[in-house]
């Protein structure tokens, strides 16, 4: 069973850093440009491919049970946008992303065909994140997803002495898969 609370204690945190967002589709953007800017700041910018992936599909989630406007909203409709919140949490070998909505019904992984358009977003996040899962707030719920960072490996110089450098797990056969599956169904929509 999926874990109903935060995944990690307030004293295993290192950084945080959050973002509120109007429920509008330009909250997917937002979001990646905000993680950019918060993954460079933390040193965690080898890590940054995966977690915009698994951000992009959490926040468009979010913002799909949320409800968004079907066009950009007027200023009069604003009070009608509900919030969706970007959180970004680091731990000694991981960062969290976390995404609240306003909805208290959680997600469900889908087993979907071959010919299905939709639906494998939380698939793509399950092969990106080392875990995920989903808990509820005050006034909703947060998924989030937690990607790992590998301590920086030793590495030998021509004349074997140690260099620094940082490495991160690179994605198994099922995330690359799933990457050219998303890429190959954003080209056709
Ligand atoms: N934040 C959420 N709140 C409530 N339900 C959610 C949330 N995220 C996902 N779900 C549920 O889980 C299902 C699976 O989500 P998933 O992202 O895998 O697929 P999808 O959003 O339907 O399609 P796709 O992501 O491929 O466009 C959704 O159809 C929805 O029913
Ligand atoms: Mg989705």
């Amino acid at each position: 069973m999926r874990r109903q609370t935060a995944p990690y204690q307030t004293r295993q945190v290192r950084f945080v850093d959050q973002l509120s967002l109007v429920a509008a589709e330009s909250a997917v953007s937002t979001s990646r440009h905000f993680l950019r800017l918060a993954l460079s700041k933390w040193q965690a910018a080898l890590i940054e491919d995966d977690v915009l992936l698994v951000a992009s599909e959490l926040v468009t989630n979010a913002v799909t049970v949320t409800g968004v406007l079907p066009k950009p909203p007027a200023w009069d409709e604003l009070e009608r946008l509900g919030l969706v919140h970007v959180r970004l949490v680091g731990l000694s070998d991981s960062v969290v992303v976390e995404v609240w909505d306003v909805s208290d019904e959680p997600p469900r992984l889908q087993r979907v065909g071959d010919d299905a358009e939709g639906g494998r977003g939380l698939l793509l996040v399950q092969e990106l994140a080392t875990r995920w899962g989903s808990y509820r707030t005050t006034g909703g719920k947060a998924v989030w997803a937690q990607v790992a960072v590998r301590p920086p490996l030793p590495r030998r110089s021509p004349r074997g002495e140690r260099l620094g450098g940082a490495a991160v797990a690179p994605p198994g056969p099922d995330a690359a898969l799933l990457r050219r599956i998303r890429a190959g169904l954003d080209t056709a929509l």
